[in-house]
């Protein structure tokens, strides 16, 4: 994964093949960045996607223009192919139906077809979907393969990396646990001592299980409550991680500190600024504490990066432009001087829970449903009072509970209730009332950066919005959020 704008005559290697992503910018932008054009003189494979492919369209003609209107969401693909072509230009939809479902994401199409390319594939709103060069290995597509919702994505990138560039299928699971565990004890030493935040997640709790295996209780877990937490978060954290999986664990009850930091703030991204700062103090200070109690020099701080938030750091201008401000503990890094270990920074969420599972992590944990780490701060819309968090995270309990006694936990990505900050009118005992309003969102996905809702059936949203209005005092309504992403994000805010 490099920066778009990697200069080739500066790498020590040569690729086998070049994927260029999609991205932001309109290629005709003044500022937007462009590829070195000595990646189309490499004479390898070249697959452009979204951007890349107006980027490549732009190296030819320069055709690219807006869209009349953006198209978001899913499409049906038509594949044209040419058997009449030379054999390369068929190669990257070959074994695969004539009609494929698709994601896309885009404003800009290409206005015509650039000199010496076919079009291999068009949608209703895009006649080139697909195009490839009629005697290169050079090929565009509009839509996102490496996303959940196109069907045959895998097979369409797999033609591409094995069949048109050679490349070899040679990662497991197995080889990445053993060099991993091998990896982190050379770079640990055999003294060496590493803390890290774990959340009850799955990624905290697979990375911390990794360092227990591989360096026992040198690897010091502290799990900080920051009273945004789900309904006896930390009682269940806290049992499965020290009697379940054997892991040393100190918790921290800050919530007091947090809230009383978040009262009356309402902007969503100061509510972030505010936990991930108030979490970097609390746990610079226990760390502190746990370095001062193991008698011992701790020079490692553990993270459970994965490759999506690897992504978002490499940018032609730096750390990309993200669309939310996510916290992590990069200030510690200097003030501890405390060096990363990132044991799981190759993985996407859904290996990292085959990980898991091989570690033998229980299935409620390997499964759990992403919880954000500004929590149920970032699903009470408004300001964050204990009442409010209290309200939340009573509609949440039961949604879910509800959700797993229907035996559909697993087949949704991610689901929970957010806090309205309006009051509707309802009638409750024959009296008028104003309370609040509960909306439900639940989605699925594997990659978190598209998602559809998920289709419940009547009966089952008729039992939870009936719960949760006899059950939550202050709510008298109860919504479900029926948007994809994109445009929709998974969280309210
Ligand atoms: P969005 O809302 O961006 O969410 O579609 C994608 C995934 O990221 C999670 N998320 C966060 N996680 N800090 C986190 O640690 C955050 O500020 C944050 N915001 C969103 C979200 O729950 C979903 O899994």
């Amino acid at each position: 994964m490099l920066p778009c704008t990697q200069k080739l005559s500066q790498l020590s290697w040569k690729p086998k093949g070049v994927i260029l992503s999609g991205g932001p910018y309109s290629v005709y932008d003044a500022d937007a960045p462009h590829v070195d054009p000595a990646v189309f003189e490499l004479d390898v494979p070249v697959l452009g996607v979204c951007y890349g492919l107006q980027e490549i369209a732009w190296n030819h003609g320069k055709n690219v223009s807006a869209g009349e209107r953006k198209e978001y969401g899913h499409a049906v693909l038509n594949v044209t192919r040419h058997t009449d072509a030379a054999p390369h230009v068929d190669v990257l939809f070959s074994g695969l139906d004539a009609s494929l479902e698709v994601w896309m994401s885009h404003g800009d199409k290409l206005a015509s077809l650039p000199p010496n390319f076919v079009t291999i594939a068009t949608t209703a709103n895009a006649p080139f979907a697909g195009i490839a060069h009629k005697d290169r290995k050079l090929y565009g597509i509009q839509f996102h393969p490496e996303v959940t919702h196109t069907a045959k994505g895998k097979a369409i990138i797999e033609n591409f990396a094995v069949k048109l560039c050679q490349c070899r299928q040679n990662w497991t699971m197995e080889r990445f646990v053993d060099t991993e565990i091998e990896r982190i004890r050379a770079v640990v030493g055999p003294t060496g001592q590493v803390i890290g935040a774990v959340s009850g997640g799955v990624d905290s709790t697979v990375a911390a299980k990794l360092m227990k295996e591989a360096i026992g209780d040198r690897f010091h877990a502290i799990l900080v409550d920051n009273g945004v937490m789900r309904l006896n978060e930390c009682e269940i954290v806290h049992e499965t991680l020290t009697k379940g999986l054997n892991i040393n664990l100190t918790v921290v009850d800050a919530s007091e500190e947090f809230l009383g930091k978040l009262k009356g703030v309402t902007d969503p991204e100061v509510k972030r600024k505010i936990i991930g700062n108030t979490f970097i103090e609390v746990f610079q200070r226990e760390a502190e504490r746990v370095v001062k109690e193991s008698g011992g020099a701790v020079d490692f701080l553990l993270q459970g990066t994965l490759y999506p938030d690897v992504i978002e750091s490499i940018s032609f201008k730096g750390p990309s432009a993200t669309i939310k401000t996510h916290h992590n503990v990069g200030g510690l890094l200097e003030n501890m001087k405390l060096k990363l270990i990132e044991p799981l920074r190759e993985l996407f969420k859904d290996e990292v829970r085959v990980l898991g599972t091989n570690l033998g992590i229980p299935e409620d944990l390997v499964w759990r449903h992403p919880f954000p780490g500004p929590g149920i701060a970032i699903r009470v819309i408004g300001e964050v009072t204990p009442e409010q968090v209290a309200i939340a995270r009573k509609a949440d309990h039961i949604f879910i509970e509800e959700i797993k006694a229907a035996g559909l936990y697993r087949e949704i990505s991610q689901a929970y209730a957010a806090l309205l900050p309006v009051k509707a009118v309802g009638v409750m005992g024959d009296k008028r009332v104003h309370d609040q309003v509960i909306a439900l969102r639940a989605v699925q996905t594997t990659d978190y950066m598209t998602a559809d809702w998920y289709d419940f059936d009547g009966k089952f949203m008729r039992k939870v919005a009936g719960r949760i209005v006899n059950e939550v005092d202050g709510v008298c309504r109860v919504l479900y959020d029926v948007t994809q992403k994109p445009p929709g994000t998974i969280e309210f805010q």
